[in-house]
């Protein structure tokens, strides 16, 4: 075992600075007697490069399982399946000698254009903080590190290395750090990777508020911090922000100066120290861990859990006239469409995210074994991802065979030419006019038509959603997805995904329209918290599919909804139960979401939000009893005046529904605060802020009384005028007269000590 603090004794200043740089592309350590730790990229699997002293990014790594990507994970709504994924993740690193996987990434998703959706997981921070969570367990519970990225407010490749992303703090505390928050809480990363982007105009490395402020003090994060790759341009400020790592390294001439930078006591040695040891103690850790590494292993079970993910991800979107499942009873013949049902697209392309997969499962030749002798499967080549000019010849054969079957699938999705990848945004989010007329053309012809769907992100759906009874968001499903797909469409498998993300009608309805990407190094996020479905329920736009949703070949019903308490403080807790039952025919998992709407608040809040979930199995006929707890952080908003977590005594309803737009059963609680906030009045306070406050009040009305004859306070249009009025312009509009024989200035002072001092407020005064 490392002896950590006989090593720090007698590191040398440049042997310390050596190690708070990469070793090489992937690795750090190996100072002195110090053991190197290995870290390649997530999340999708373990991307290790062949060789280890390129980025691999576009090609040359070893094969390893590849999972469905990151949205999907999410579309799971399954924890526990997470968790599964994160295991088996470890046992890969373990494999290829690897100690931490750079992963995942808990960056909300802003827009349906950002490049990275693919490796993000959601646009809700619960649902996002609760699976990464459980995905880093996984890992770090078989000895295997995780690196959390890309702090912070990272939610587009525009500019991506320069651009700041422009948040106000409310905004950011609730939308954007709250999975960080959580994931840093419950699971404590060994690591987390700052992102390339600023964040209100400070480098994220250099950021003393993220840093130094929220992750360290607030959030007690003691892991090591480091940074993306090639993203530091000063050294000295990102050390003294406690970034402890700089990747890749050696970058021998930074080394050089920083050392030059700490002997000139451009800043404390003990801040190297504090960095250094957190560095070690990384290394022990990595360690310690290999001494899982001899747990079972065993690639076809892996090939298993991605096949779960995508079975679990996949989202039925559409199902009308219950064209899906295939019955194989009743279909004789079924024809395939679609290159990517023989060419599935399993990922993003390029960049950290893509794995080579070791083994891929080929959705036409999984359906035809399930098909058997009892139904025909055809094939049909629709379309050609990079080759337009045989489209039309494609759509015609498809046509032709189409009318010739009882069903047909198409296969379609964003093609490979169209990539979606680290390093630039997407500029649409139609598919391709050739596939949408193909959709078309043949459901013209064949009424039982299903489009299964291969994509990173939302897509919009203009002029043919409506012409196909049945669509399956399939995403980049990973090297299994072809038997998971062909599992869904013969209702060998039930679906039971559910969006992470809402889907919108028209890009442009998409909250940060307005202000995407950019300009002059600046994206303003000016729709504050009203990110995904915050946005779409408050503005009473309704998306083409809802966040949270999905359906299922059985049917759920939601039965009844009960609290433990009607009424709580919110330093206690709350249980809500809620009973489901499967009413349907097929066994099959229902995704329980409860968010929360509060009646009133001095804020303006979303209309409600999600703060839990449970994904539950039932057999025909079968119920179950789900059972939640709810907190105060659960009922609170971030208040900026007070820099803390805010309950307003009051109402909310809980609602629990099986998306954001399908609430089926509520009740209500009343919460109280413990923490009243306590208004500091000043000459700037309202009159409507007086009347709220029951000894302000007294006061002011008071006062108003002696101010002037014209003050009716009975009369409504007078006590609305008054009411967003500050004090002295009432003075000065009402108190003309009054003034010949006070001083308006001194009257206002006593006014203001008098109302704090009676509600104990020392701050305040003019
Ligand atoms: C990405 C990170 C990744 C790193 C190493 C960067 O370009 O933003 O997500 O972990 O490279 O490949």
């Amino acid at each position: 075992m490392m002896e950590i603090d006989k090593i720090l004794s007698t590191l040398t200043l440049e042997e310390k600075v050596s190690l708070l740089f990469g070793k090489g592309m992937w690795e750090i350590g190996g100072v002195r007697d110090t053991p190197e730790v290995l870290m390649v990229d997530g999340p999708h699997g373990v991307r290790k490069p062949i060789d280890i002293n390129t980025t691999g990014i576009f090609e040359g790594n070893h094969a390893a399982t590849a999972f469905p990507i990151l949205s999907a994970l999410a579309a799971t709504w399954n924890v526990d399946i997470a968790r599964q994924v994160g295991n088996t993740l470890a046992n890969e690193c373990h494999h290829y000698d690897v100690h931490v996987l750079l992963a995942p990434g808990v960056n909300i998703k802003r827009t349906p254009l950002g490049g990275r959706n693919f490796e993000y997981l959601s646009e809700d921070p619960i649902l996002t903080g609760e699976i990464a969570s459980a995905y880093i367990n996984g890992l770090q519970e078989k000895g295997i590190g995780t690196s959390l990225k890309h702090y912070a407010a990272n939610n587009s490749e525009f500019e991506r290395m320069t651009i700041s992303s422009e948040v106000d703090e409310r905004t950011l505390r609730e939308i954007y750090l709250t999975a960080f928050e959580t994931v840093v809480k419950k699971s404590d990363p060994w690591l987390v990777m700052t992102s390339y982007n600023k964040v209100n105009g400070y480098r994220s490395e250099e950021n003393p508020l993220l840093m130094n402020q929220i992750l360290r003090k607030e959030w007690n994060y003691d892991g090591v911090t480091i940074s993306d790759w090639g993203a530091v341009s000063n050294r000295l400020k990102a050390l003294k922000a406690t970034l402890d790592i700089e990747m890749p390294g050696p970058s021998l001439s930074k080394q050089k100066q920083l050392v030059k930078q700490i002997e000139a006591g451009e800043v404390d040695e003990a801040i190297v120290d504090a960095s250094v040891r957190r560095i070690l103690e990384l290394m022990v850790k990595a360690m310690e861990g290999k001494k899982h590494a001899k747990d079972a292993y065993d690639f076809d079970h892996h090939h298993l859990v991605a096949k779960q993910v995508a079975v679990e991800g996949t989202v039925l979107l559409k199902n009308d006239r219950n064209v899906l499942p295939i019955n194989k009873e009743k279909t004789k013949s079924v024809l395939v469409i679609g290159r990517h049902a023989m060419h599935p697209r399993i990922s993003g392309k390029g960049g950290s995210a893509m794995v080579t997969p070791y083994r891929l499962d080929i959705p036409l030749e999984s359906m035809k074994e399930i098909a058997g002798e009892e139904v025909i499967i055809h094939y049909a080549e629709g379309y050609d991802d990079f080759d337009s000019d045989k489209n039309e010849m494609y759509q015609q054969q498809a046509i032709e065979l189409a009318k010739q079957v009882d069903a047909v699938i198409i296969f379609a999705g964003v093609p490979e030419k169209m990539e979606e990848a680290e390093g630039f945004d997407k500029v649409v989010t139609e598919l391709p006019e050739d596939q949408t007329g193909l959709i078309v053309s043949v459901a013209e012809v064949q009424p039982n038509t299903a489009v299964v769907l291969s994509n990173g992100s939302p897509l919009t759906m203009k002029g043919w959603i409506d012409r196909v009874p049945a669509i399956v968001e399939g995403w980049f499903s990973g090297q299994a997805g072809g038997s998971a797909i062909a599992d869904i469409l013969f209702g060998l498998a039930n679906p039971s995904g559910k969006l992470s993300e809402t889907f919108p009608e028209h890009i442009g309805h998409n909250p940060s329209h307005l202000s995407y990407p950019g300009e002059n190094g600046k994206v303003h996020y000016h729709e504050g918290v009203f990110v995904g479905y915050r946005y779409y329920d408050k503005k009473h736009i309704k998306p083409l599919f809802p966040f949270g949703h999905g359906l299922s070949y059985t049917e759920f019903t939601y039965e009844s909804i009960e609290v433990n308490k009607d009424a709580i403080h919110d330093d206690e807790t709350v249980e809500v139960s809620v009973t489901v039952r499967n009413n349907g025919a097929m066994a099959g998992m229902e995704v329980v979401q409860l968010y929360v709407h509060d009646y009133e608040s001095s804020v303006i809040r979303p209309v409600k939000e999600l703060k839990a979930f449970q994904k539950v199995h039932l057999q025909p006929g079968e119920a179950k009893t789900l059972t939640f707890t709810l907190a105060k952080r659960d009922f609170a908003f971030y208040d900026v005046a007070s820099q803390g977590w805010c309950v307003e005594t009051g109402l909310f309803d809980l609602l629990v529904g099986s998306s954001s737009a399908d609430i089926h059963l509520s009740t209500a609680i009343h919460v109280t605060s413990t923490e009243e906030r306590k208004p500091v009045f000043t000459k700037n306070s309202l009159t409507k802020e007086w009347l709220q406050d029951n000894n302000g009040k007294k006061i002011i009305m008071d006062f108003f009384t002696q101010l002037s004859d014209e003050l009716n306070m009975e009369d409504e249009y007078t006590l609305s005028f008054l009411k967003e009025c500050p004090i002295p312009a009432v003075i000065s509009l009402f108190g003309q007269k009054w003034m010949e024989t006070n001083d308006a200035d001194e009257v206002l002072k006593q006014l203001i000590d008098k109302v704090n001092q009676a509600n104990g407020s020392s701050k305040g005064g003019l």
